[in-house]
């Protein structure tokens, strides 16, 4: 099979999905996904969305939280246009049909860290679930959209693949590898839409989905797009610790509804130590306190404790933690929860202007996967769902208003596997993935120095050889192909946190503790 349409969109997430509704009306649009619909983070996400709904509360306010959180290193120009946009996209969801949680005849707005009002609308503590199916169930109805699962996007394809071989940078599609028939086809389309999240599966604890690992940064990069911020890694404060389940969030809504940190050996409340915001810090702040009690007591986790709140008050908000945990043998309604943080969300990405557009001519990207200006050094809880709302509706309206001047696609090459055999050692593969997840993790973590990045960089580079030895010579399998993109963001994450001098946001490093006067994003360019 291979596909030709107007708009090929890679990612059925909210962002891949906000943009192919939004496209349906004028243009075929096929979305690619690399297993199920349903398995990006956007299906997982729990605490909400945030927007201005509050009396009382102001975009002003919002913009602020937004920067402070941020430390700076925002585009003042996207976060306005962004924050004020939120209200009417929470509308939009309201119109497909996501059952927002109320309170009386208002939206139930619930609290979040760095947020200094109740701002986030929410499915009771399974948001991301209810948006998924909404988007989902609609572009389902559509008769210009095409959902296709099981389909692995490999590389894009650009002038270098044509027939007749061009430098333009121009993208008109890509390779994707078809999970059921095991082999390579090419899907081209006028504009390319990368909406395929984030890379948090470089990392060893990661809240993220299996499939989080940085695809579309390492195929825009390849394709000469510029990657930015990578070292803004943000790691989620709270996620369970368990020995059978790993990657489970509590959400941060548990502090906002009165959740306490608290030592497991003294039952000391410790954030107020760090910060006169106590609990409700931004993330940054609230995980760099945990893994300082952490590793300076030598524990395995610290506690999270909402047993002072009504057992009903906290079964009817946080319906699904309690049910999960339950069944590991927790009552939250009675006992703290033991929780350590976890790689959660990737604030870089390929830079894209307010329309989604990226330094390619015909590829377009939206959500997770970009660094939009939005976040800055640290991104804001419930922000992030928003930007995939705003930038995917942007994308498609930039995408539509200028059709006529998109690149035509040019007869494109096949697939070529004339060269390679399957491979006989898939153990390289689990080898190299199990040693990059472990070294970022110790080496590029919450806290990093100089000699720690470079002795990651090191790794990087000899396993960046050994895998592209690999790539050369056998069949691309899905796990191969997730491999090659996970040295490639891994490597850009170091380099990017190698060329940081100053601790700012999410980026903290002890050989240079101090935040630079002027915030400056770090900018790679291929
Ligand atoms: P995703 O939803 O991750 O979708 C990515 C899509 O790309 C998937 O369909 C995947 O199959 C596809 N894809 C990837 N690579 C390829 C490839 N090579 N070929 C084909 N397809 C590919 N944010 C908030 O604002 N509020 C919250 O409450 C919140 N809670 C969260 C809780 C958790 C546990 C997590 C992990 C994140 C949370 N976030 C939250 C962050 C937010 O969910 C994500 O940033 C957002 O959903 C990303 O959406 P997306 O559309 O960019 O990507
Ligand atoms: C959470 O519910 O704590 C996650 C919110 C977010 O990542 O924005």
């Amino acid at each position: 099979m291979s596909i030709d349409t107007d708009v090929l969109i890679v990612g059925s997430g909210a962002a891949g999905l906000t943009a192919a509704l939004n496209l349906a009306e004028t243009r075929n649009v096929a979305v690619i996904a690399k297993g199920a619909l349903g398995e990006g983070a956007t299906g997982r996400a729990q605490g909400g969305i945030a927007a201005v709904l509050e009396e009382g509360d102001s975009f002003e306010a919002h913009i602020n939280d937004t920067m402070i959180a941020g430390a700076g290193l925002n585009d003042p120009k996207v976060v306005e246009h962004v924050i004020e946009a939120a209200p009417r996209a929470i509308e939009h969801l309201i119109e497909l049909g996501v059952p927002f949680a109320t309170d009386g005849n208002a939206l139930h707005l619930t609290r979040e860290g760095g947020h200094s009002h109740r701002r986030i609308v929410h499915v009771a503590d399974a948001t991301g679930y209810a948006i998924q199916q909404a988007l989902e169930a609609a572009a389902a109805k559509h008769p210009n959209i095409r959902l296709v699962p099981d389909m692995v996007a490999v590389d894009l394809v650009t002038g270098r693949n044509a027939s007749h071989f061009s430098t333009s940078g121009a993208v008109h599609g890509l390779y994707a590898y078809h999970r059921r028939k095991k082999r390579v086809e090419t899907l081209t389309g006028r504009a390319t839409i990368l909406a395929t999240g984030g890379a948090g599966r470089a990392y060893l604890y990661s809240t993220a989905p299996r499939g989080a690992t940085g695809d579309g940064i390492a195929m825009a990069w390849r394709a000469g797009c510029r990657v930015s911020n990578m070292e803004m890694m943000q790691f989620h404060p709270t996620c369970l610790y368990n020995l059978q389940v790993k990657n489970f969030l509590i959400t941060e809504a548990v502090r906002g509804e009165g959740g306490i940190l608290k030592h497991p050996e003294t039952g000391h409340r410790f954030m107020p130590d760090y910060d006169e915001r106590g609990e409700l810090a931004p993330r940054d702040i609230v995980a760099r306190a945990i893994d300082h009690e952490i590793k300076r007591d030598g524990l395995d986790y610290v506690f999270l404790d909402i047993s002072e709140r009504e057992p009903d008050f906290v079964r009817a908000h946080f319906p699904n933690i309690y049910e999960k945990l339950l069944g590991l043998g927790i009552d939250i309604t009675a006992e703290p929860i033991p929780v350590v943080p976890a790689q959660h969300y990737t604030c870089g990405g390929v830079v894209v202007g307010l329309d989604g557009r990226t330094d390619a001519p015909g590829l377009y990207a939206a959500g997770e996967v970009t660094q939009s200006g939005l976040h800055g050094a640290n991104r804001l809880a419930s922000n992030s769902l928003l930007e995939c709302l705003v930038f995917g509706e942007a994308a498609a309206k930039h995408i539509d208003a200028n059709w006529d001047s998109l690149p035509d696609v040019p007869p494109i090459r096949a697939w070529d596997e004339s060269r390679v055999t399957d491979s006989d050692e898939e153990v390289v593969i689990t080898q190299t993935w199990g040693e990059i997840r472990r070294f970022m993790w110790n080496y590029v973590g919450i806290v990093r120095t100089t000699k720690r990045l470079e002795r990651a960089k090191h790794r990087i580079d000899m396993l960046r050889r050994e895998v592209t030895e690999y790539y050369g010579h056998f069949r691309v399998t899905p796990d191969l192909i997730e491999l090659r993109n996970l040295v490639e963001v891994a490597d850009l994450i170091i380099r990017s946190a190698l060329s940081r001098h100053e601790s700012r946001g999410l980026h903290y490093t002890l050989d240079y503790p101090k935040m630079l006067a002027q915030p400056k994003d770090t900018v790679l360019v291929p």
